[in-house]
């Protein structure tokens, strides 16, 4: 079983940085209950897990996708509130934190191990795709509807819906990750 402690050491380094420690706590309990629920039993298994089945991600994990868009996402908010004399919007970081670490919490629902050493869509993930069934998720354990925004809107579910800017930032690093392998993947990314 994966505990908060496992969970912990994944990502402790972005978790010490949400500043409000019920939500920090409440984040962890969502990646808790994910695993529990979509079945996943050891850190091993989590770790091996490919971050989406729509390309050859070239053995980047999900783990690590979630990690790079989170610090992606941070990246993006700094470099406005570093360089702009004036922000026209407030960027609030725990929420965009917290949305990078769940934005993708659904996909332990989604996926499942396909019995030959690979990956398919559960039936669950038929049902519904990781942004509705992680929005789903975050509500369920007490985050407000913003939280939920980031993680329901961060894809194709949010184009033309309206968003908040941690949302946009979250949906920029999230596609900046994924793109390039789907570029690499149709020959259409020059190296
Ligand atoms: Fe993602």
């Amino acid at each position: 079983m994966i505990e908060i402690r496992d969970i912990e050491h994944l990502f402790g380094e972005l978790l010490d940085q949400i500043y409000d420690k019920e939500l920090r706590a409440k984040t962890v309990s969502v990646w808790v209950e994910g695993c529990r629920q979509g079945g996943w039993e050891n850190i091993d298994q989590l770790k091996n897990m490919p971050f989406t089945l729509l390309t050859d991600t070239h053995g980047v994990s999900f783990i690590e996708h979630n990690l790079a868009v989170t610090k992606g996402a941070i990246g993006l908010a700094k470099a406005q509130l570093e360089t702009y004399g004036n922000l026209p919007y407030d960027i609030d970081m725990d929420r965009l934190i917290i949305g990078g670490l769940l934005h993708d919490i659904g996909k332990l629902l989604e996926f499942e191990p396909d019995g030959k050493g690979g990956y398919q869509k559960s039936l669950a993930g038929k049902c519904m795709r990781h942004p509705i069934s992680g929005a789903v998720m975050a509500k369920e354990a007490g985050f407000d509807d913003k939280i939920a925004n980031t993680i329901a809107c961060h894809a194709k579910e949010g184009d033309g819906r309206p968003q908040v800017i941690e949302t946009v930032l979250i949906h920029q690093a999230d596609f900046a990750t994924f793109n390039p392998l789907v570029m690499k993947n149709g020959d259409k990314l020059i190296e």
